[in-house]
């Protein structure tokens, strides 16, 4: 069956408004401090360029890469890292964005790979938490929203590579 979209579940200004709110409280969070900010490639790229955009601190951006679910809806649990990190985060207060947290194992391995390169401070920010479908526990500093168990696309968010590049985000039918 072929999917389409389906109902809009974030338009895009409360996107805007919340993106704002993040920026905002990461702003005054991080504010006297050297920030690096890390995007999770592809899907948090929208994500962290309007985040960049809504902070009044300076943050350096740098970016990585993991293996995601391919053509799949379903995480594997393992990941590698296909694009690593050109800056070294030793020292570094590091914040990692990235689209959406689904089981955690992701995020997960990901925090643990970079904690191993004991950066001064390690936080991490969502746009989008499926908490329902969480099977590590991931200790998540900034979120934009919390969905329920649905697969969801654009802002950023694919199924097979399409609809990233829609402007709010919606229900894949
Ligand atoms: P996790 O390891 O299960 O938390 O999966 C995280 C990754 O799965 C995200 O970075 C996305 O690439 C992908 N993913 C999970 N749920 C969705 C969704 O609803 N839409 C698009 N991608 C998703
Ligand atoms: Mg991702």
């Amino acid at each position: 069956m072929k999917q389409k979209i389906g109902e809009i579940l974030l338009s895009e200004e409360e996107i805007s408004q919340r993106v704002k709110e993040l920026g905002q409280q990461i702003s005054n969070d991080y504010r006297g401090k050297r920030l690096i900010i890390i995007c999770v490639l592809k899907g948090a790229v929208i994500f962290a360029a309007d985040l960049l955009r809504n902070l009044d601190i300076s943050a350096d951006l740098d970016f990585i890469q993991v293996s995601s679910y391919g053509d799949k809806t379903e995480s594997t649990g393992a990941i590698e890292v296909i694009q690593d990190l050109a800056t070294d985060i030793a020292g570094q207060n590091v914040l990692i964005i990235d689209d959406i947290i689904d089981s955690g194992l992701t995020l997960h391995h990901l925090k643990e790979k970079l904690l191993a390169k004991q950066p001064a401070s390690l936080r991490l920010c969502v746009l989008v938490d499926k908490s329902e479908r969480r099977k590590k526990d991931v200790e998540v500093d900034y979120v934009g929203f919390r969905i329920p168990n649905r697969f969801v696309i654009g802002y950023g968010l694919d199924y097979a590579g399409e609809y990233r590049g829609l402007p709010y985000i919606a229900i894949l039918e």
